[in-house]
């Protein structure tokens, strides 16, 4: 179990100030009974002095033996102690506490330490455990020498009063040592308790940091060292967070550039894990959710960027360009520029830029088509003429007759080369969007009525009706009034060129939103369902043959389409082979 630090510290200065309190208490102890040792020394020294001076003054009178013992007695009744009276040859004369027949019977004091040293240097004295009383005794002894009589005096004293002296000062330095002793104990519960409630408040703070919440601060009233501590992490705190805000804006503002880029970018550690894809190549990759982290592999199945990655890692530094298709769902071409990400000389990984660049390819085609196309149908009429003139050269101006069908020819062959220019010019003009519409509200039916009558011999002679519908209240529309009639003419043309005699071709305009809806429908061949993406191409028709045989070049509605969308409107066309066909088109109100 893991104590609380404030229990730890507690525990340590309860046992540190036990020991110092028991140390001092043993010090004190041992320091008093000497000084009371010392104190019943000294008394016992004067005493010891006083009694010789008696002794000397009282033995000239005494005469018998027993004058020793009463001698003795009246010493020791006087100081309260036991005193002895010895012959120079130890042999005991008299003892305070014993009585004269006992006296008799005692052992002989020679060699009793305090009385040999007495002997020998006129003072002695002895500390000893006395069998007879059964305590230690502390012994003085004194020569005296009074003419007559010479011997030794000597008092003894039982060492058992030290004890009783000390055992009265031991209690109330125990409880003055047990009161300190508790209060020291309560202080540094205390202390260590507001202590570590202050190390607690510290390191809860220093957690939540390191959760990221930055919002707390730390106040600690004491400005000591973890008042210090609290205001380091306070500013740490501060600067973390302002860094990582620093670092979020940068992120985002990463985020921001990438996701507005018409580019993908991928960027993969040297590993091959993900670690950055933006929205761009999601959407050319048809890629879901967020793959950053798994593998490239799983994320890109595409075997030509998987080689492209690998070459990047095997080759040097530099940026590598390539090609790559992808044919699903729809082809999309994309031009991949790689290069290594090299940080403090360490590969970190590769970036990878991808450009879509399907509309340029098909543009490329496109244009590399039509000069094929332009160069073909000049050349048809070209020819002709050519062929025709060398004919008139070669004699046939000389026949009349034939010579005259034969210019007719020619003049028919330029016409059709200056419609031609005339139609490439107008569409390159239409589609690089150099010409300006001059857009102004215009009504729809005059504009027809006028491309009609244009027609009118034509239908006449094919036998065809022409049926107009026109809502009374049609809205205007902005439009290039020019530009609308070469629409109508091209469908009207269309619509009477696909039709075989006896057809119907109906004129309609109807309001669609904030449009108006133009239609043109005839109850001619109809157009297959395979070709119908394919005839606003330039230069497509159905039946190559027999659309040049009725003069056509295929450019009409690929002109047509350009001058709608450049209105702002839709074309579109439904059509069913041997029943019709339905060309419609949008144009904004005015
Ligand atoms: N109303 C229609 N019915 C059937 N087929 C049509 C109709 N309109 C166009 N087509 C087909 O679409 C092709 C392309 O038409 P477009 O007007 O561009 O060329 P064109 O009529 O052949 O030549 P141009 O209009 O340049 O004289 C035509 O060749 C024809 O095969
Ligand atoms: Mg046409």
């Amino acid at each position: 179990v893991a104590l609380k630090i404030h229990h730890k510290l507690t525990i340590l200065f309860c046992v540190i100030f036990a020991a110092v309190t028991l140390g001092i208490f043993i010090f004190l102890y041992q320091t008093l009974r000497e000084h009371t040792y010392h104190r019943i020394q000294d008394n016992l020294r004067k005493s010891v002095a006083f009694a010789e001076m008696y002794v000397r003054e009282k033995a000239p009178h005494i005469t018998a033996p027993q004058g020793w013992d009463t001698l003795a007695d009246s010493i020791g009744s006087v100081n309260g102690l036991r005193a002895t009276i010895i012959a120079r040859d130890g042999t005991v004369l008299g003892d305070s506490d014993l009585t004269l027949s006992e006296t008799r019977k005692v052992d002989n004091h020679r060699q009793r330490p305090e009385v040999d040293a007495a002997l020998r240097t006129g003072f002695g004295m002895s500390r000893r455990y006395s069998t007879t009383i059964g305590t230690d005794m502390l012994y003085m002894a004194r020569t005296f020498d009074s003419g007559p009589h010479k011997g030794i005096i000597r008092l003894a004293l039982p060492l058992s009063e030290i004890g009783y002296i000390s055992d009265e000062l031991k209690k109330p330095l125990a409880v003055s040592l047990a009161i300190a002793l508790i209060v020291a104990v309560l202080s540094a519960f205390l202390t260590s308790f507001f202590f570590s409630r202050r190390i607690a408040i510290l390191s809860r703070a220093a957690k939540k940091i390191a959760t990221g919440d930055f919002s707390r601060r730390i106040h600690l009233s004491v400005k000591d060292v973890l008042g210090d501590l609290a205001d380091s992490i306070n500013d740490m705190s501060a600067q973390v967070r302002s860094r990582i805000e620093e670092v979020g804006l940068e992120k985002s503002r990463l985020e921001a550039v990438l996701l507005s880029m018409v580019e993908g970018v991928l960027v993969v550690d040297p590993q091959g894990k993900v670690l950055l894809i933006n929205a761009a190549l999601k959407e050319f990759l048809h890629i879901e959710g967020n793959p950053a982290g798994r593998n490239t592999l799983e994320v890109i199945r595409n075997a030509d960027v998987q080689e492209n990655i690998s070459e990047t890692l095997a080759r040097g530094p530099g940026v590598y360009s390539s090609e790559i298709s992808l044919l699903y769902p729809e082809e999309i071409i994309l031009l991949v520029h790689a290069t290594k990400i090299i940080r403090e000389e360490k590969l970190d990984g590769i970036l990878l830029v991808f450009h879509n660049i399907t509309e340029l390819r098909r543009l490329e085609q496109v244009r590399k088509e039509f000069a094929a196309n332009v160069s073909h149908e000049l050349r048809t009429p070209v020819a002709s003429i050519k062929g025709y003139a060398e004919t008139l050269l070669d004699g046939a101006l000389e026949d009349k007759e034939n010579a005259r069908d034969f210019v007719e020819i020619i003049y028919k062959d330029t016409d059709r080369l200056i419609r031609l220019i005339n139609d490439i010019l107008d569409l390159s003009q239409i589609e690089s969007g150099r010409v300006d519409m001059n857009c102004a509200p215009l009504k729809i039916e005059p504009i027809a009525e006028k491309a009609l009558a244009a027609f009118r011999k034509d239908f006449h002679k094919k036998n065809v009706v022409i049926k107009k519908r026109f809502p009374g209240q049609l809205p205007a529309v902005l439009a290039n009034e020019d530009r609308i009639g070469l629409v109508f003419s091209n469908l009207i043309d269309n619509a009477l060129k696909y039709t075989p005699s006896g057809g119907t071709i109906t004129v309609s305009a109807a309001e669609s939103g904030d449009k108006v809806l133009i239609e043109i429908k005839d109850t001619g061949m109809g157009i297959p369902d395979k070709e119908i993406s394919r005839i606003f191409e330039r230069f497509y028709r159905v039946d190559k043959a027999r659309s040049r045989e009725l003069g056509g070049t295929g450019l009409g509605l690929s002109i047509v389409k350009h001058i709608v969308q450049a209105h702002g409107g839709d074309i579109f066309v439904e059509s069913r082979p041997d029943q019709g066909s339905t060309f419609g088109f949008t144009l904004p109100q005015a």
